[in-house]
């Protein structure tokens, strides 16, 4: 099919991750590959509204592949969620004579993406819209994996390692709280990543004597004399876990909150690799033809999605490296 699209815009939206920079260089120079020029829209949804843009060719994306954070910037804007807010975006979409929009970012960004497109077609324009998932807490129900993940996964397993030194020295009980307000993915990877004594995640309702007590009994049992208890946020603060470990065990345990360290530093390869294709995807389907779709992956191979309906699908739990967790922290309690 004869190419259509002339024009595209990308952004940036919603919490930022590690690779949003690296999918913003693949959007770029593959439009460029297929003779699309590209249009970079700043703060996210807020841009299109506020006509904050800047036009991107090759060398603006140069050295950036490396660099965490966004460098179009990146914000939630409430206004957007508004159909005068859609409206005065569409008014700069037509102003820039965008055909299409790459929009980077978690399922609110996909939800405002698919908005938008719907209010243009009511208005007679023609917006095709693709999402590329980017969070680090993997949270995203159509895709396995969301760029940033990996990223985030390796900062919480390096800092946790470091605890472990001073942890280990002084007999201690460490608490620390990773991110994840909604989803324990990042918990529960970075737990099995340090081989934490117990993982506290919102999929599963916390049971502080199940949870904490008899694991930190077992650990003693197998002869561990520190222990490490990682808590997503959205299971519980890691300040009133502290306190209560300090309740009921006796322990002095020290706390530690990673905070949004996590959201930045250097991309890893996968979220380099996987950036770079889901954003040369992300291109190939709006030039293609195709609007309104996610390109996710499913079982590492990259898949373009509808919107609506990707935005409808859950993503299970890997409870399965819970229990492996389980076994392969606690194993030598049984020895004894
Ligand atoms: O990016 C997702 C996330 O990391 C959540 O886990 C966390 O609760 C949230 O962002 C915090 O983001 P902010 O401080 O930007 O609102």
């Amino acid at each position: 099919m004869e190419n259509q699209i002339q024009r595209i815009g990308v952004l940036t939206s919603g919490g930022d991750a590690p690779g949003m920079n690296a999918a913003v260089r693949a959007v770029v120079r593959t439009a460029l590959d297929c003779r699309v020029e590209c249009v970079g829209i700043r703060r996210g949804w807020n841009g299109l509204i506020n006509s904050d843009f800047v036009p991107l060719d090759t060398t603006s994306v140069s050295h950036i592949i490396d660099k965490g954070g966004t460098i179009l910037y990146t914000a939630r804007s409430e206004e957007f969620m508004t159909e005068a807010g859609r409206d005065k975006a569409l008014a700069t979409c037509r102003l820039l004579g965008l055909d299409g929009i790459v929009a980077i970012g978690g399922d609110g960004t996909f939800r405002g993406a698919l908005a938008l497109s719907r209010q243009a077609a009511d208005r007679g324009y023609r917006l095709q819209v693709v999402g590329i998932p980017a969070t680090i807490d993997n949270d995203i129900g159509c895709s396995h994996y969301t760029i940033g993940f990996d990223t985030a996964c390796n900062t919480a397993v390096e800092c946790i390692d470091k605890l472990r030194d001073t942890m280990q020295s002084h007999e201690r009980c460490s608490v620390v709280e990773v991110m994840g307000r909604h989803a324990g993915h990042l918990a529960l990877y970075v737990g099995l990543g340090v081989g934490a004594t117990a993982v506290l995640i919102p999929e599963r309702e916390v049971d502080f004597q199940r949870d904490i007590v008899e694991k930190i009994r077992q650990a003693r049992l197998a002869g561990t004399t520190h222990y490490m208890v990682v808590v997503a946020e959205g299971a519980g603060s890691a300040a009133d876990i502290g306190r209560r470990i300090h309740e009921e065990l006796g322990l002095d345990p020290r706390v530690t909150v990673l905070g949004h360290i996590q959201r930045g530093g250097s991309p890893s390869a996968r979220d380099r690799e996987t950036a770079s294709r889901m954003g040369y995807e992300a291109v190939m389907a709006l030039v293609s033809g195709k609007g309104n779709r996610v390109i996710g992956t499913q079982d590492g191979r990259i898949v373009d999605l509808d919107m609506e309906e990707a935005l409808q699908m859950k993503k299970p739990f890997p409870m399965d490296r819970y229990q492996i967790l389980e076994a392969l922290t606690l194993s030598g309690s049984h020895r004894l």
